[in-house]
């Protein structure tokens, strides 16, 4: 058990830890060309002439989905839908030939999900798989997959598969943008030259260590409520952030658009409430640093996830810092300080994280 932990005190951390390795290898060869990216397995006249993506997945997998529509409608500019699949196998939706839906899923296996491709592709759309696992059931139900290459993952937790789905997502829309000439020769060779950056990025990061997000671990472990905010692509990453804290350390958590923050979950915050903002640099950042100002005011704690060289500890009680990268890009690097706090947390609070109670690695009942 020790040896397969390969030195980590968990499978967890151990997968926390080949994040890095994890992008990597999902982008090596298909990054070759400075100016695009090369997915041999799918079809480029399929893809030049997709008109509606509709990305249908579970979970952590849902939120890299919600990634990728962020990044192929900026680039390649296809409309994207994007649904949890068990809400959209059972609402009767309107899908057909020339829609391409997209299912994520890291064990090829999550019912809902498989059940939301077959009924996409009954319907005749052209349904594609994102996933881990060589030979699993949705590599057999779609008409094309590509593959994460994150390795295998042990932990119920889904760390590094995320970063290699969130990976695949942007491979895809850079493919996409290329296609449909929607993105420059120069703006793809920097977006790809940035996404080639991102396992140093990562790697520097966590030997970089710890120290802020063992701060915040040790002040809030015991709390009862954790609320995450985000604008754009720190939005899914806020949701992931929120999913993994309650995955695994079983606090009550709630992720927002910050946009949303006065409609309602304001009402939620008092002189304790710790408040995870994602707030790396990108065009909305004033934004978001207004958002973070609003819940100071209330007394309520600020956790700010901010890109290096950004100074934000004037409206933040803690900063974890990130590397800057693309702004798009941000959320694989933006996550992992909230994978490794939910995980410090449940650690303080004296927990299993490989198996936390009443979940499974992969769901196959309803
Ligand atoms: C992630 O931490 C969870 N365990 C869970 O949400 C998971 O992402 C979901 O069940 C989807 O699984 P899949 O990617 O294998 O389809």
């Amino acid at each position: 058990d020790a040896a397969e932990k390969g030195g980590f005190e968990t499978f967890m951390l151990k997968e926390i830890h080949e994040q890095a390795d994890a992008v990597a290898e999902t982008i090596a060869d298909r990054t070759v060309r400075p100016d695009g990216v090369d997915l041999p397995e799918l079809d480029d006249e399929l893809l030049r002439g997709t008109k509606r993506i509709i990305i249908v997945a579970c979970g952590t997998s849902y939120h890299a989905g919600l990634i990728g529509r962020y990044a192929i409608e900026e680039w390649a500019r296809v409309p994207v839908e994007m649904d949890v699949a068990s809400e959209y196998r059972y609402r009767n939706p309107v899908v057909g030939p020339g829609d391409v839906v997209i299912g994520i899923t890291q064990s090829g296996e999550s019912l809902d999900t498989l059940a939301a491709m077959r009924l996409a592709r009954e319907r005749g759309a052209t349904v594609l798989a994102v996933t881990n696992i060589m030979g699993s059931q949705a590599t057999r139900d779609a008409h094309a997959t590509v593959y994460t290459r994150a390795g295998l993952e042990i932990s119920v937790a889904a760390t590094k598969t995320f970063v290699a789905q969130v990976a695949v997502m942007y491979l895809l829309a850079l493919r996409l943008a290329e296609l449909k000439g929607s993105l420059s020769a120069e703006r793809r060779t920097e977006l790809v030259t940035k996404l080639k950056r991102i396992p140093h990025d990562i790697d520097a990061m966590l030997e970089h260590g710890t120290a802020a997000i063992d701060r915040v671990a040790e002040r809030h472990f015991d709390k009862d409520f954790f609320l995450y905010l985000g604008r754009h692509v720190g939005l899914p990453v806020g949701l992931e952030g929120a999913l993994k804290l309650k995955e695994i350390s079983y606090i009550a958590t709630d992720a927002y658009a910050a946009g949303e923050m006065k409609h309602g979950p304001i009402a939620l915050l008092d002189q304790d409430t710790p408040v995870v903002v994602v707030a790396t640099d990108s065009p909305v950042l004033d934004k978001v640093i207004s958002n973070m100002q609003e819940v100071r005011v209330r007394g309520a704690h600020v956790i700010a996830v901010a890109s290096e060289g950004t100074d934000l500890t004037e409206h933040a009680e803690e900063t974890l810092v990130v590397p800057p990268t693309d702004w798009m890009l941000q959320p694989l690097l933006a996550v992992i300080p909230l994978q490794l706090l939910a995980y410090r947390i449940a650690r303080l609070r004296g927990l299993n994280v490989d198996q936390p109670r009443n979940l499974a690695k992969t769901v196959t009942v309803e």
